[in-house]
């Protein structure tokens, strides 16, 4: 008998004000689309909650804004909220920010808070580094999480 394994498939949902935090979500994106992963991008305020049970890896990732998950990311996770048949997805948390002592982060409370909503965390949060407000992003970032999203494909 021939097994069939169903399509994987993968969102990657993002807040960015400047751009950086975009170039990361797409990077991310590739790598889970090289390995295998069928993947879509979105940002905070585009995404289609009504087809959110068709994936199997929610991707959320922001800017650290004030030490903590930016507004709009914030209220993207307060609408899942109110969402039933999440539990049981994997999820994956990602930030950008400073590379400061006193920066603060966001990627950690996103897993949290995914977590707390049923999602299985498939790998810690990571964060990507800006030299500068505005950017831009450390050398290497994007290519760090275009690798980082075959890896998680390989544990999908
Ligand atoms: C209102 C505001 C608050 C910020 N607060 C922090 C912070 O607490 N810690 C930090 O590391 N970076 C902070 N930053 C810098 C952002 O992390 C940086 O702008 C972001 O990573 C760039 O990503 P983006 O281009 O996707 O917006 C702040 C930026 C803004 C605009």
């Amino acid at each position: 008998m021939r097994v069939v394994k169903p399509l994987t498939r993968a969102l990657v949902v993002y807040y960015s004000k400047f751009g950086n935090t975009e170039k990361i979500a797409k990077a991310l994106a590739v790598g889970l689309q090289s390995g295998g992963i069928d993947t879509d991008t979105a940002k905070v305020d585009e995404v289609k909650y009504d087809e959110l049970d068709k994936i199997d890896l929610l991707c959320v990732g922001t800017p650290v804004h004030a030490w903590n998950i930016s507004k709009p990311a914030r209220e993207f996770l307060e609408r899942l909220e109110d969402m039933e048949g999440l539990s049981g997805k994997k999820a994956f948390a990602f930030d950008t920010k400073f590379k400061s002592r006193l920066a603060g982060s966001a990627g950690g409370k996103i897993e949290k808070k995914l977590k707390g909503l049923g999602f299985d965390i498939a790998k810690s949060a990571v964060s990507a580094i800006v030299l500068g407000n505005e950017g831009p992003l450390e050398e290497g970032a994007e290519g760090t999480f275009r690798q980082m999203g075959e890896e998680l494909a390989k544990m999908m």
